[in-house]
């Protein structure tokens, strides 16, 4: 638990670049990092980019995978998770750009684009940290109020709360945002070797309660981390309401 959002968002990018650190990658042995968007990992990504700019972490070796990506939204329309990432992060540091994994929501077999994405992860090994924010709804990723604890990359249809939630992203406008995403599922975020939630805010403090108070429940997803041998959640002060 952290004071505020400045706080969590400092402490989890020292602890990032200390993770980095600690594995020493190369070009052969990377680190695969996994990574949400959404306003909760904003400061994060702010604090990773000073750092970067002090000259206290590379991301030369590192190679990133997505949680999610809305489907039908254009590539370069500012809402969607490419743009954001490119906008938050990648753009400011020294990240090779075939080594960024983003799910092409506008695939032609949505299907055939999730599998790709799950062997592609394979590929390099497995995610080494996966981080991560939830909805109030405990949604991690996308995988929504009763998703499969054992789900993989798919596709998911929205639920209303998380399409209301988003439309602030869209000029406030339901209508605009897309139904559909393509979202990594439960068991790949807990197949990563570590995993990390940010949980910030007042309106996350039953998400919070549900998810570490509660049994792991797949109404609640996100309290799958609890079955995670290596689980963190990084929260503020006002999350922690319900505890
Ligand atoms: C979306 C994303 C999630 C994210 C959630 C919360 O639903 N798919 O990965 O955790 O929003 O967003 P915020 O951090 O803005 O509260």
């Amino acid at each position: 638990i952290r004071e505020d959002y400045s706080e969590v968002s400092g402490y989890i990018a020292k602890y990032i670049k200390e993770r980095i650190r600690q594995f020493k990658p190369t070009a052969e042995r990377p680190f695969v990092l996994g990574l949400p968007t959404g306003s909760s990992p904003i400061g994060t990504y702010k604090a990773l980019v000073e750092l970067h700019k002090a000259g206290e972490l590379s991301f030369e070796h590192v190679v990133t995978f997505n949680m999610d990506e809305y489907v039908g939204l254009p590539r370069d329309h500012p809402e969607s998770y490419h743009s954001f990432m490119w906008k938050n992060l990648f753009m400011h540091v020294d990240i090779k750009p075939e080594n960024v994994n983003i799910l092409d929501g506008n695939a032609e077999d949505l299907d055939e684009e999730c599998k790709r994405f799950e062997a592609e992860i394979a590929r390099v090994g497995g995610i080494e940290l996966f981080l991560g924010g939830i909805g109030p709804d405990g949604h991690i990723a996308f995988n929504e109020p009763g998703s499969s604890l054992t789900s993989r990359t798919r596709v998911k249809t929205l639920a209303y709360e998380t399409i209301i939630a988003n439309a602030r992203f869209f000029d406030g406008d339901v209508s605009k945002v897309p139904k559909l995403a393509l979202t990594v599922g439960v068991a790949t975020v807990m197949d990563a070797r570590e995993v990390c939630i940010i949980i910030t805010g007042a309106h996350k403090s039953i998400a919070l309660a549900k998810c570490i108070e509660d049994g792991v429940n797949h109404m609640w997803t996100v309290s799958a981390v609890q079955m995670h041998p290596k689980g963190l959640i990084v929260c503020d002060e006002d999350a922690t309401l319900e505890l």
